[in-house]
């Protein structure tokens, strides 16, 4: 697999060219035909060259540069049915969790399999619960467009218990997260986390209120990310007027009893 990046955007500082932002992207998966682009058409002999090389349309001498792909540009394309959480709250979850090499993960619900995803891209392994079959199916895909080997799907749903014991992280996106907050403490070891993420603050005030009742835990704190992007060319310095809007809130509790 390739990734072609169209080499248009630049700017230039102190006298040199640099490339800027997101470009228009191919991914290559068939490196034994010529690569037809919005562009012209790179020839297949081009595809072998070293990364990082810097190609020419054959008719129009349109520049390309040629990459491999790498973990994050395969995730970008990951097939999204159910939606998937933003890579925003994703980072929060790992920073505030300290979720490592070493850590078990249990997920719920499946859906798309990004949460899934990016979190056994760092820990030991991630056990995910998911009830529909479609949603199992799409998760595969994506699992397997991204070589991930630590992720065990369950077509099981997560309300009637979890089979985990020892669990470092426990992470829900589910439409209901409190009617599975007490089989998240007895899975959890102590010291170890639950995050529920929920687009609505209804949702996410039953889930912490649930949690709240359970001595073994403690809810920590309900925050939302807001991500701002900029444009950053030459003298336009401003704020985008596109972006992510609202995306969820996320309630972080943590097991402090046995
Ligand atoms: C919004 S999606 C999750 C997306 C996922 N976090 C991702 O990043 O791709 C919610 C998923 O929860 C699943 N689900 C809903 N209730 C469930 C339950 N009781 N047990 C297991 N999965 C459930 C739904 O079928 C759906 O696939």
């Amino acid at each position: 697999m390739k990734l072609l990046i169209h080499k248009e955007k630049r700017q230039i500082v102190d006298g040199r060219e640099h490339i800027v932002g997101e470009e228009l992207q191919y991914f290559i998966t068939n490196l034994n035909r010529d690569v037809d682009t919005k562009y012209g058409r790179i020839a297949k002999e081009d595809l072998s060259k070293p990364n990082g090389s810097l190609l020419l349309t054959k008719d129009t001498g349109k520049e390309f540069i040629l990459l491999e792909p790498t973990f994050i540009d395969l995730y970008k394309r990951l097939r999204k049915l159910p939606q998937t959480i933003p890579s925003k709250d994703i980072g929060l979850i790992i920073a505030e969790t300290g979720i490592n090499k070493e850590s078990t993960i249990v997920d719920s619900g499946l859906g798309s399999g990004a949460l899934a995803c990016a979190l056994a891209h760092i820990a030991k392994h991630v056990t995910s619960y998911e009830i529909r079959e479609d949603h199992l199916a799409v998760s595969q895909e994506n699992i397997k467009l991204l070589s991930i080997t630590n992720i065990t799907a369950k077509h099981k749903n997560i309300y009637d218990g979890i089979d985990e014991k020892n669990v470092d992280l426990i992470t829900f996106d589910l439409p209901e997260p409190w009617k599975a907050v007490v089989h998240a403490a007895n899975a959890l070891l102590v010291g170890g986390w639950l995050v529920s993420y929920s687009p609505s603050i209804i949702q996410a005030n039953d889930f912490a209120t649930e949690a709240t009742k359970d001595e073994r835990l403690m809810t920590v704190k309900t925050v939302e990310i807001i991500e701002r992007l900029w444009e950053t060319e030459g003298r336009k310095v401003r704020p985008k007027s596109t972006g992510i809007g609202h995306s969820g809130f996320l309630t972080f509790v943590r097991k402090v009893r046995a």
